[in-house]
């Protein structure tokens, strides 16, 4: 079969894999590949057990691989015979020398735009997927032109909103896809081409285009608002819990004002995932690097009170358990960062249970995803950790009970059964406020959500 376009994705994580497998679902005329350097990763992209768990992925990918979609560890064949790469490789927090511990880590990218510059035989659309500092796209050309080469290439950013746990369903019916390109004749026809390729699902008022730079910096200020919130939301549940306000009413009355807006406004123990803190650290990196202090004190107060509100969580276990957890059993429900993924990067949890185990508490952790990733993320700390995927089982003698992820199946565990089996006095500080903690109190529990009275039989 011929097709239309060959398109190319480097990078098949969280968001190469199921952008891409959207791409080939709605774009039959279109060959898309998805390449990585990880033999593993492709390989479980190509079996029945994907690499990541999202709800949804599974069905497009089996509809797609092997008609229009393919995994593979061919990079350079793959350069060669696209038209149109996207890039879509990790842009970590950078861990040493220079910005250590702000910048992102461009390495993987300027790897690719080598790779790319030295392959390519053909005029090429690169296509900015990763989450970028803003002006990355003039390094991105500044490589691709480094060589004599008659090769031409146009760099466009089209950065990525989806979010784990609802990706199908955001690239799907996404708010908006956001094109930024060069203001020239040849930036704007790559920038017409990739509009070409969302059109086939996407309706033409949600695609906006901008100049490249406002949408290199759109995504880093998108994920900064998102988190702000979190984080606003977050601050207030500490003066609720000095002063009888219940945190549910306030974020009601406060997001049904419609220029506030009542979502991303559930408090909780903190956000995680892979993005938010390294794409906040990032833009508070380049306000400093543009001498821009004030703004950058600004965003970084959002990361400090993510941190603030992990810590006052275990403070306020310690507390409620009389000041000492040594010996004491916990059972962590739930270790990814959010509900209906197995990912657990930078999750609450990891930072949760390396406190608790600090005071000497033995640790039961439960996840219906995420069990795999945080024998990962814990593997080498001293102390006594198990997991166990069954929630009873894993809450049976504990002395506590920490709601660490907001899966739906906990709102309906039976919790007469679970107190039953647990050591008396038996806590449960909720730390997603998903659970009925009247009910908690009246089946004997002491309850300590988020943000509201604890409910205590002391
Ligand atoms: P990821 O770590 O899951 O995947 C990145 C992949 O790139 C890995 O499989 C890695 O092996 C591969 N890779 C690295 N260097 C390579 C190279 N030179 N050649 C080929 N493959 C290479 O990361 P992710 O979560 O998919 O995120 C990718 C980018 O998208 C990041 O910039 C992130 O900020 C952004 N983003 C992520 C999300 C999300 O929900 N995870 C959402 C929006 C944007
Ligand atoms: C987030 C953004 O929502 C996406 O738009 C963006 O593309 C993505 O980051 C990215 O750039 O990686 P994601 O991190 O997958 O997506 O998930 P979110 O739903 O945003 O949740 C992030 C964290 O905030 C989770 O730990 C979640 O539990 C927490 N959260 C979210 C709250 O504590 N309260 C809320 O009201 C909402």
């Amino acid at each position: 079969m011929t097709f239309k376009k060959n398109i190319l994705c480097i990078g098949a994580g969280y968001v190469g894999g199921p952008t891409m497998a959207m791409i080939a679902y709605k774009c039959p005329q279109y060959k898309v590949t998805v390449v990585d350097t990880n033999p593993t990763r492709i390989a479980e992209w190509n079996s029945d057990d994907l690499p990541i768990y999202e709800p949804g992925l599974d069905e497009i990918v089996k509809a797609t691989r092997g008609r229009n979609l393919f995994f593979s560890t061919e990079i350079e064949r793959g350069i060669k015979e696209a038209e149109i790469i996207f890039v879509s490789v990790n842009t970590p927090t950078k861990t040493f020398g220079a910005g250590a511990g702000m910048a992102a880590d461009l390495q993987y990218w300027e790897k690719t735009a080598s790779q790319i510059r030295n392959c390519a035989e053909s005029h090429k659309i690169i296509v900015e997927k990763s989450t970028l500092p803003v002006k990355t796209a003039l390094a991105m050309e500044r490589i691709l032109t480094s060589q004599e080469n008659d090769t031409h290439f146009d760099v466009v950013s089209n950065p990525e909103f989806l979010a784990e746990g609802t990706a199908i369903k955001d690239l799907e019916d996404p708010d908006r896809v956001l094109i930024g390109s060069r203001e020239t004749q040849s930036g704007f026809k790559a920038r017409d081409e990739l509009v070409e390729i969302y059109t086939n699902w996407v309706p033409k008022e949600r695609i906006i285009t901008s100049n490249i730079w406002s949408s290199e910096l759109s995504k880093l200020v998108a994920n900064a608002f998102l988190s702000q919130r979190i984080s606003s939301i977050n601050s207030i549940t500490a003066l609720c819990e000095k002063t009888e306000a219940d945190i549910t009413e306030v974020a009601k009355a406060v997001g049904t004002d419609s220029r506030v807006g009542n979502k991303f406004l559930n408090a909780s123990v903190g956000f995680g995932g892979s993005c938010f803190k390294k794409d906040i650290l990032n833009l508070v990196y380049l306000c400093r690097h543009y001498g821009l202090n004030e703004v950058a004190s600004y965003w970084e107060g959002v990361v400090r009170i993510n941190e603030y509100q992990k810590e006052r969580f275990v403070l306020n276990i310690l507390s409620a358990m009389f000041n000492t957890l040594a010996g004491k059993k916990i059972c962590l429900l739930g270790f990814a960062f959010k509900a209906n993924t197995g990912d657990t990067r930078e999750s609450p949890a990891i930072f949760i249970a390396k406190k608790l185990i600090e005071e000497k508490a033995e640790l039961v952790i439960t996840d219906p995803e995420a069990l795999n990733n945080a024998r990962i993320d814990l593997d080498g700390i001293e102390g006594k950790i198990s997991y166990i995927e069954d929630p009873y089982e894993a809450s049976d003698g504990c002395d506590a009970i920490a709601v660490m992820t907001e899966w739906e199946i906990y709102k309906s565990l039976d919790f007469e059964k679970i107190y039953r089996s647990m050591f008396k006095p038996a806590f449960i500080f909720d730390g997603r406020n998903i659970l009925d903690h009247k009910r908690l109190f009246e089946i004997g529990f002491n309850v300590f959500p988020i943000g509201k009275p604890s409910l205590t039989h002391f």
